[in-house]
């Protein structure tokens, strides 16, 4: 179906309800854990579809215990940044990016449809009403975080009757304080983060509650994050909760920006197809969405053919990558290891 006739809440019905007690703004706080003065809800049923969407003053949300969200997962999130430009105008990176990827979410978690025009022009309201929130500077910026939960009141495995989508802002500061640490990787093939026919290109809360113990495993031997790999290949997925990407000189002696490709593993990330769609335009290397191994990693660290691999998402932009730790050696450190070449760009 298309979007402009999928059954939806309209920006036009909002309903404002502003707050009386304003919250002292923090200079910079720690990310997510400071919320801005508003939140935006809106319900839906079964019955009685969506209803008015609602931006009221930041507050708790009440659950029922038998809440299917809390007991199955049934849920979603998004993560998007508004910024304040240099001639005071706020901007947020394209957001109808995360609305499309919204979409999908929810198509795959049994929620319901909505029109992501009118979800993205209810958001863009509540920035404008929190927008003194958005910090004066080039590298922090507002956080956006669209969730959408099943509120169903009752226990089974089913698709819900009543969901809940809200919207809340935090402020998130600058990821780095100067010059960029490179970040360690534990590649382990112990723990698999997606699958295929899973919801690895799915925001999903399930997907991040389970990836916990291999964060801290990575902590225990000496890693920041965890390197995700996939298959009896132990090819490369995804870099803690960011795209990954290789900057190397390939097997046939190509100079190429490689990153794994969308196959149902990987999540779509707006900053990734941001890097190749930019990349692609400079014409200055090859730059491929291809599969990529260990093997053929470490065999490029011993060569010394690899310039720089890099995270990539909305939190950080790019994170450089020091070193990996793979079954229980470090193979090599990329070439550029000052690493700021690619956040300089
Ligand atoms: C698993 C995972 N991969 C990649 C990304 C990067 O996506 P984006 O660039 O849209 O932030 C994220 C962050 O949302 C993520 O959670």
């Amino acid at each position: 179906m298309a979007d402009n006739i999928i059954p939806s809440f309209k920006a036009a019905d909002l309903v404002i309800q502003l707050t009386s007690t304003p919250k002292i703004k923090p200079e910079v706080s720690t990310f997510g854990t400071i919320f801005t003065d508003h939140m935006l809800t809106i319900e839906w049923s079964a019955a009685e579809g969506w209803r008015a969407p609602l931006i009221k003053p930041f507050g708790n949300i009440s659950l029922h215990p038998a809440c299917s969200s809390l007991h199955y997962g049934v849920q979603l999130f998004e993560g998007l940044k508004a910024y304040r430009g240099d001639d005071n105008r706020l901007r947020l990176f394209r957001p109808m990016l995360n609305m499309k990827r919204m979409s999908k979410s929810a198509k795959r978690a049994c929620l319901p449809a909505f029109d992501q025009s009118e979800l993205l022009e209810c958001i863009r309201r509540l920035v404008e009403i929190d927008q003194d929130w958005v910090p004066h500077s080039d590298s922090a910026g507002l956080y956006i975080r669209p969730t959408f939960i099943s509120t169903e009141p009752s226990l089974g495995v089913k698709k819900p009757g009543h969901a809940l989508l809200y919207v809340i802002l935090c402020q998130a500061g600058a990821y780095f304080n100067n010059e960029a640490e490179a970040l360690s990787l534990w590649a382990d093939p112990k723990y698999t983060r997606a699958w295929i026919g899973g919801t690895g290109d799915c925001k999903i809360g399930g997907n991040y509650g389970c990836s916990l113990l291999a964060q801290y495993e990575a902590v225990d031997y000496g890693c920041q994050q965890v390197l995700w790999l996939y298959g009896d290949d132990h090819q490369i997925t995804e870099a803690g909760t960011m795209n990954i990407f290789l900057h190397w000189v390939n097997e046939d002696g190509e100079e190429e920006l490689a990153t794994p490709p969308l196959d149902g593993i990987i999540l779509p990330g707006v900053t990734r197809q941001s890097i190749l769609e930019l990349t692609r335009t400079w014409g200055e290397f090859k730059v491929t969405e291809r599969y990529l191994t260990m093997s053929q990693l470490c065999s490029a660290l011993r060569q010394q053919r690899v310039r720089e691999m890099f995270g990539s998402g909305t939190a950080c932009m790019i994170c450089p990558i020091g070193h990996i730790v793979y079954q229980g050696k470090t193979p090599g450190t990329p070439a550029g290891r000052s690493h700021s070449a690619w956040r300089r760009r």
